[in-house]
């Protein structure tokens, strides 16, 4: 009995030639591709220009620009800055979720190096890290909530930037809440409304 041919020999010549001019051309093609590509003259984010009269590449962005992030927002939420300088005042509603949105965000993304109650003594810090000032200490008492915003936003010495990390909303929750907690750490009885305070009285661990 006859074995029958093997396909790959019903491959006409024709069939061949249009391959092998087809890879041809590829090879052609991509031997054209240089690395003009790659190797243009263009800037890196931050770099300077000798091109624009400011000396920066990176374009400031136009008026009434809006952030596909934030959207259309006022400056002072977004940089706790106004007119006259760091802002004394949230530019948000101060409410009991803003703060216990401040509370959890804060012992997430700050108390590992601050503490939980901002003394500067975070777990980060019981393993070496450098000790940030006391959230007590008298400076940062008078600090304004702009202040605390503005360090978290651009970064302060040795501790970076938290703008990529921790949308405006959260700094400013944060903000507010380091400025309870402030309060909440020089407080005497006398800033404990009188029904709590009798109830603090005629508890078992009796407060003085
Ligand atoms: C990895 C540790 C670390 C984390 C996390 C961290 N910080 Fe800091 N922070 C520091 C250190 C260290 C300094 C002091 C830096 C210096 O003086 O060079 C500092 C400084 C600051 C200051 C300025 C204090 C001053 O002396 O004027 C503020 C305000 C602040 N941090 C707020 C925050 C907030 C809010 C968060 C959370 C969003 C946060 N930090 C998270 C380590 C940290």
């Amino acid at each position: 009995m006859r074995r029958a041919a093997p396909h790959h020999a019903a491959i006409p010549r024709s069939a061949i030639r249009l391959r092998f001019t087809g890879l041809l051309a590829i090879v052609l093609l991509l031997a054209g591709c240089g690395r003009n590509m790659v190797d243009q003259a263009n800037l890196r984010p931050l770099e300077s220009s000798q091109f624009f009269a400011d000396g920066a590449g990176m374009r400031p962005p136009l008026e009434g620009t809006v952030s596909r992030r934030e959207g259309a927002v006022d400056p002072v939420f977004l940089t706790g800055q106004d007119a006259n300088g760091l802002v004394t005042e949230l530019p948000v509603e101060l409410t009991l979720e803003l703060l216990q949105r401040g509370q959890e965000r804060y012992d997430i993304f700050c108390a590992v190096c601050h503490g939980h109650t901002g003394a500067g003594d975070g777990m980060i810090v019981s393993r070496g890290f450098p000790a940030p000032t006391s959230f007590h200490d008298q400076r940062l008492l008078d600090a304004s909530v702009g202040y605390y915003f503005g360090a978290m936003t651009n970064g302060f010495g040795r501790m970076y930037s938290y703008a990529s990390r921790v949308p405006a909303e959260d700094r400013w929750a944060i903000a507010g809440y380091i400025k309870a907690l402030q309060l909440s750490q020089n407080a005497t009885l006398d800033d404990v409304p009188t029904d709590v305070r009798l109830e603090l009285e005629n508890s078992e661990g009796r407060v003085r």
